[in-house]
């Protein structure tokens, strides 16, 4: 069956640039996606640098992984930086509380991470522990990774083989604060978060520390609402909102083997992201009309059960083509309104929940949400063009969705770009693109598709999924005819 999607791309509309960190990652010690994910070790045999694997480093350089937010989630509020510094041997243990209760060694600490995200070309946004921590933790944290004067801690952090500072700019004042940050209500925090902010001064003098208010769940319009009254403005760089598409907590089916019925409601799950920013932003413009606060969705993506035989703690699942659905139409949406959400991390980045690689000892492998970012990343930085989309529904019982997805921008270079999305599980979609306010003479495409929407990359094929080069769009004049395959993402590059 043969379905019409009707497009306008307003291709002279040059809009708001989409910040490339929207496209960041989230790395928690969670699971395997720190030990034995990013980092094996410096005397491990599998090819690393200064612990961290090679492969990796590769991957996410090749991905443009623009942002990485550590060490937490949840962990971020039990952990203590101070016993992830200095000498490995003298450095006490952890144990996880929150993820599978395991004991870990401090091994990984914050020179790992910051020198880390130098060598993936990642800007570090750290999350500060304000639920087990105090004042003074977080403020010598700052003053730690940013003075480059004489102090205390930038004298210790010399000692630790470190001399220049790290000038990190993003900070996250807590995580969850309403439930395992510590279970506050909103109006306290908004308090708490005051008092942090006002001592995690701005050791590099640069004027650019972006503290980030622990933000809302899903619809929690009273939260963002209390933050953004209660907190003064100059305060607040940012505020977070976190949703994952999720069936039900205590029933969240398979990651692989689901059906029809679970497909279509995690696409459900996953289009409400468009809703929660619309009306989170809405409670934004009351306070913010000038939008100078971002809103940072901080965590989202498809959470499952685990795989059979993983321990529960470490949130381990595959990832198949019902993840590339869900990473391309988020990723739209948050291009659409990168007026106000300035940047995003994907839940996680390695072995845990919606991963763009999954590793087994040696072995990587690259999932099909990792080729849906690589295929967006024309989009980092470039300029959002308006689209006015028409389609029509992709529909399961008495339920529908629109099952055509689309953002659009214009690069550095002149170039634009459409990324495009068709949900429908069954339905190719016959999309027509009216273009208005510019010409092109050169098009060229690729595709993520899939025999089965259930399939997936394992380690024993590997690529089983990657983009392919797209033939199916043709431009006459204004018009571009594209035949989307059911369960489908396209970009097409336009000159
Ligand atoms: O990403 C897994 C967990 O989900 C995080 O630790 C927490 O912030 C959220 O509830």
């Amino acid at each position: 069956i043969f379905a019409q999607t009707t497009i306008t791309l307003h291709a002279g509309t040059v809009e708001q640039t989409i910040n490339k960190n929207i496209y960041g990652h989230f790395a928690e010690h969670l699971g395997r996606s720190i030990y034995g994910g990013f980092y094996v070790g410096d005397t491990s045999k599998i090819a690393n640098t200064n612990g961290v694997r090679n492969d990796v480093i590769a991957a996410l350089r090749k991905l443009k992984i623009p942002m990485l937010r550590w060490p937490g989630g949840c962990f971020a509020d039990t952990y203590h930086w101070k016993d992830g510094v200095g000498p490995k041997d003298k450095r006490p243990t952890i144990v996880n509380t929150w993820w599978g209760g395991v004991t870990e060694d401090n091994s990984f600490g914050t020179h790992n991470f910051l020198n880390m995200c130098k060598e993936l070309g990642a800007e570090p946004y750290l999350a500060g522990n304000i639920g087990s921590g105090t004042v003074q933790e977080l403020a010598d944290w700052v003053q730690y990774v940013n003075f480059d004067g004489v102090s205390p801690m930038s004298n210790w952090r010399r000692q630790n083989g470190q001399d220049s500072a790290w000038h990190v700019r993003l900070w996250g004042v807590g995580n969850e604060a309403w439930g395992c940050g510590g279970n506050m209500t909103a109006e306290y925090y908004a308090n708490e978060y005051r008092k942090y902010a006002t001592f995690m001064s701005d050791w590099d003098n640069s004027g650019k520390l972006m503290c980030i208010a622990s933000g809302a769940s899903d619809a929690d319009y009273h939260w963002t609402e209390t933050l953004m009254k209660n907190i003064p403005l100059h305060m607040l760089g940012g505020v977070a909102l976190h949703h994952y598409s999720v069936l039900e907590w205590s029933k969240k089916g398979p990651a692989v083997n689901y059906n029809e019925d679970q497909y279509f409601h995690i696409m459900k799950q996953a289009l409400l992201m468009d809703s929660l920013v619309r009306q989170h932003s809405a409670i934004m413009d009351k306070y913010d009309p000038q939008k100078r606060v971002a809103l940072i969705v901080d965590e989202w993506g498809g959470w499952y059960d685990v795989e059979p035989g993983t321990n529960p703690g470490f949130l381990y699942q595959q990832n198949t083509m019902r993840d590339a659905m869900i990473a391309g139409v988020t990723l739209n949406i948050f291009n659409n309104h990168s007026d106000r959400v300035k940047m995003a991390c994907l839940a996680q980045a390695i072995n845990v929940l919606q991963s763009v690689i999954l590793t087994d000892k040696e072995k990587m492998i690259l999932t099909p949400t990792y080729h849906v970012m690589e295929m967006y990343n024309v989009h980092q930085d470039a300029k959002l063009l308006p689209v006015n989309v028409q389609t029509n529904n992709y529909t399961f019982g008495n339920e529908s969705l629109p099952a055509v997805s689309c953002s659009a921008s214009k690069d550095s270079l002149g170039l634009t770009h459409i990324s495009l999305v068709n949900i429908d599980s069954k339905n190719t979609q016959n999309v027509t693109i009216n273009i208005d306010g510019a010409k092109y003479s050169n098009l060229k495409g690729r595709i993520l598709a899939s025999a089965k929407l259930q399939d997936y990359n394992s380690f024993d094929n590997p690529d089983k999924i990657t983009p392919q080069t797209f033939n199916d769009a043709s431009l006459k004049g204004n018009t571009l005819s594209i035949k989307m395959p059911p369960f489908s993402v396209v970009v097409l590059e336009l000159k």
